[in-house]
């Protein structure tokens, strides 16, 4: 069945990935999956974050290329044009002019304390730097705000994210009830949707996997590049035959994730009881990454070559994305008393 027909009584969930650069498996693992898990239960919005992304990229070839990246990167492991909306979050002017609205209820100490600018400022004072807040620009600063908006614009009920988006939900259910306390009952308050199983996936260095460290899997890298990658994951020094710590490794945690459960349990079985040397799990895992991965990035790669076809996709995701925005507008308009002027 298709979300039009189906709104009215399915709940609404809406997330978004900003394109900041290629999409790692933990990426996939901590919010691909767990939104399109969530395709057949929810009329569901998915979205590229491009607008977001600018809070740091700043080169406008990288920025066509990496939105392109993230679009293909949702289509190729399994976002359905036909059952989910997808859009790019520029192809919504709407979004801006009710982030505009919602800044004006949003008290400026929520932002003072928003976990991406305090860590800014906490760098830029350990390193001694007189001015704090000389290297944040106000993308950064108001990208709650920003967020807040995407989230109520489509009245989404919930928001799968990863643990380290769970502040800026938080702050959506804050402005929308803070909008509503002012103007009267108009926004949906949406809630958190956080995946019961996804845990913060370790990457290549010990360190959270991030595009920021550097220590990523890419979900379209070639093999070789994928068998290098993995091959050069930390491990700790623990000889082929001493029992290790399956849950602390980042190469078991993906294991687990991608594997059938009965895989996961004997290699984790082995890995305990010092039956499995990294060498050996460093191989086990590159196959089975590698296995998972072949189809998707195929589709990858043939979107990726035609990219009038995600335009395509995208067009018409925004076109209907955009009907719904501008009946949300409306209301928000009317509840603040902007009235329509006719000449
Ligand atoms: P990055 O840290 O690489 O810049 P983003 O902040 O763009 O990643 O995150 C995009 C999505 O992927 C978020 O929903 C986030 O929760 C999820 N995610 C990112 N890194 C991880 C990780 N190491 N483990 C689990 N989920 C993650
Ligand atoms: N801030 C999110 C991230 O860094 C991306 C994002 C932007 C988002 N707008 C959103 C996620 C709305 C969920 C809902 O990953």
């Amino acid at each position: 069945m298709r979300n039009a027909e189906t709104a009215v009584t399915k709940k609404r969930a809406l997330t978004g990935i900003k394109p900041t650069g290629a999409p790692h498996i933990a990426n996939y693992i901590g919010a691909i999956r767990p939104a399109l898990a969530l395709t057949d239960q929810y009329d569901s919005y998915y979205f590229i974050a491009d607008y977001h992304a600018l809070t740091v990229i700043k080169n406008p070839q990288e920025f066509t290329d990496l939105t392109y990246q993230v679009a293909a990167a949702w289509l190729a492991m399994g976002l359905d044009p036909a059952q989910s909306t997808i859009y790019r979050q520029s192809d919504l002017p709407e979004t801006f002019e009710l982030s505009w609205i919602l800044s004006c209820v949003t008290p400026k100490g929520m932002l003072n304390r928003a976990h991406a600018y305090k860590a800014a400022v906490d760098q830029a004072a350990e390193e001694g730097t007189a001015d704090v807040d000389a290297n944040v620009n106000m993308g950064l600063y108001c990208y709650p705000v920003l967020m807040a908006a995407d989230i109520i614009l489509f009245s989404a009920h919930v928001v799968p994210v990863g643990r380290d988006q769970s502040q800026h939900v938080e702050y959506a259910r804050d402005i929308a009830q803070k909008f509503n306390h002012t103007y009267g009952p108009t926004l949906q308050v949406p809630e958190l949707l956080l995946s019961p199983t996804a845990a913060t996936i370790i990457g290549s260095d010990g360190r959270k996997m991030s595009k920021s460290y550097g220590n990523q899997i890419p979900l379209f890298a070639d093999t070789a590049t994928l068998r290098k990658l993995i091959r050069r994951y930390k491990t700790d020094s623990t000889g082929a035959d001493e029992p290790k710590d399956a849950d602390n490794s980042g190469l078991f945690q993906i294991y687990r994730e991608i594997a059938p459960v009965e895989d996961a349990d004997d290699v984790k079985k082995a890995l305990e009881a010092g039956h499995m040397s990294w060498g050996q799990l460093k191989d086990i895992v590159f196959k089975a990454v590698d296995g998972f991965l072949t189809e998707p990035r195929e589709r990858y790669r043939a979107l990726m070559a035609d990219r009038r076809q995600v335009d395509r996709i995208l067009a018409a995701g925004a076109e209907k994305a955009r009907l719904e925005a501008q009946h949300l507008l409306a209301r928000v308009r009317d509840a603040i008393g902007r009235v329509e002027m006719r000449p």
